[in-house]
């Protein structure tokens, strides 16, 4: 297949009629796939079935400390599970703040908590029109957040070390700028990892509001898809050296290792957020599902347990990043019509295909019965600028079903290329 830039008009209608047969084909299937959103795999589910029998009504369901799991107390959670995720985390246990099942929530909650009350300041809410760094492109969700509340975002581009930090530490001047969200590891969509000269730069930043908060959702930091895979620098280990521990609010789950639905959230502070933290906390709630979370640490019972449950995660889930990669590479790559993400772990591929047309390829995928995350979602407001990136979530359908999903797409990427050229000559 040749590039298309160097095709005459002819030989790319000709290109154009064939694409045009083979997408005709694939819409008369009435397929009914679904690539929108990064949820595991029922394979993926299964692995962690049996989590639900390590907690039986006849065991004893106490905690480490001799505590009776099913009573109430205990707002932060179960001394051993805090203890595992200041492991993960990097940090010691009593920084850890245990959540339910979902780190989003704890994100939310932080936000609300910035908004409403505030960090040491006036609450963010009371003053004026504030902004948030959005390193794109980024996660959706966190982007409905900042809308949610109203707060104004910024993007910042993204490279393969992290965000641009020249633009963060010239944004973080201004007083009104609170936050910035950051997947540091394995970044959603792309699946890049912050460089440790990028950690260092975050942890040394000298923002001007002193309400300034790093939101380190490390949602993908166990979920390497390589054997020899990228390594993440301690943030919190940095920040100590420049004085900055109450910069960062550090996030994780295990929605992608045991159960979205059902797992266990996490955050991460220093000792001056923690007590902010704990305020609103014990007022929130009489504490987390320390049900769950004694029955996740009798099943994994340590990190060595978790990285043995990972490891067969990444068995089933590369043959499926595998498989999108080669279609792509196999119908994409010398016709010039998109780039991508090569992701060492985490949960996407991020495509960038011609200038002006990711909604074209989303909108002909979608007619033909495959759904994709939705064009521009990858930015806040949903609006990606030059109409190009798409994230690919590989992890949910059968592996029969990606390679029809993806076979279309790339019908697509063509078409749409096509499209744009033919209507401009
Ligand atoms: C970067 C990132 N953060 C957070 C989440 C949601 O995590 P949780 O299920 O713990 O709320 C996701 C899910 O896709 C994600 O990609």
């Amino acid at each position: 297949m040749a590039n298309y830039s160097s095709l005459s008009r002819e030989e790319l209608q000709r290109e154009y009629d064939a694409l045009k047969v083979a997408y005709d084909s694939f819409a008369a299937q009435g397929l009914k796939l679904d690539m929108s959103r990064g949820k595991p795999g029922a394979e993926q589910i299964e692995l962690s079935a049996p989590l639900l029998d390590a907690l039986r009504a006849a065991d004893d369901a106490r905690s480490e400390n001799g505590m009776d799991v099913r009573n109430s107390g205990l707002f932060d959670g179960l001394p051993e599970m805090r203890r595992l995720f200041g492991e993960i985390m990097g940090v010691d246990a009593d920084r850890v703040i245990l959540g339910n099942n979902s780190s989003l929530n704890l994100m939310f909650d932080a936000v609300c908590q910035g908004m409403v009350s505030g960090f040491g300041q006036a609450p963010w809410g009371q003053q004026g029109e504030i902004k948030f760094l959005c390193p794109v492109p980024g996660y959706d969700r966190h982007f409905a957040i900042c809308e949610y509340f109203g707060i104004t975002m910024i993007p910042v581009p993204m490279t393969q070390q992290g965000p641009a930090m020249e633009v963060v530490e010239k944004w973080v001047q201004d007083p009104l700028v609170k936050g910035i969200w950051c997947v540091p590891m394995y970044s959603n969509p792309q699946g890049y990892t912050y460089s440790d000269e990028t950690v260092r730069r975050f942890a040394a930043l000298k923002p001007a509001a002193k309400d300034f908060r790093i939101f380190w959702d490390n949602s993908y930091c166990l979920h390497h898809l390589k054997k020899d895979h990228a390594r993440l620098a301690n943030i919190f280990e940095l920040c100590k050296q420049y004085d900055n521990e109450h910069l960062v609010f550090e996030f994780t789950s295990t929605s992608k290792i045991s159960f979205p639905g059902a797992g266990i959230a996490a955050m991460a502070v220093g000792s001056y957020n923690y007590d902010l933290i704990k305020k609103r906390v014990m007022i929130q709630t009489i504490g987390p599902d320390k049900v769950n979370q004694l029955r996740h640490m009798r099943y994994f019972k340590d990190l060595d347990g978790i990285n043995a449950h990972m490891e067969k995660m990444a068995e089933i889930l590369r043959p499926r990043f595998d498989a999108v990669l080669q279609l792509l590479q196999h119908d994409l790559a010398d016709t010039g019509t998109a780039t991508w993400s090569d992701p060492q772990g985490g949960y996407f591929i991020s495509v960038d295909v011609t200038e002006g047309c990711a909604k074209r390829v989303v909108e002909l995928c979608k007619q033909a019965g495959v759904t994709l995350t939705g064009a521009g979602a990858t930015f806040p407001y949903g609006n990606d600028p030059e109409d190009r990136n798409i994230r690919l979530a590989p992890t949910f359908p059968a592996i029969a079903e990606l390679k029809q999903a993806m076979a279309l797409f790339t019908v697509a990427v063509r078409l749409a290329a096509l499209e744009k050229r033919l209507a401009q000559d």
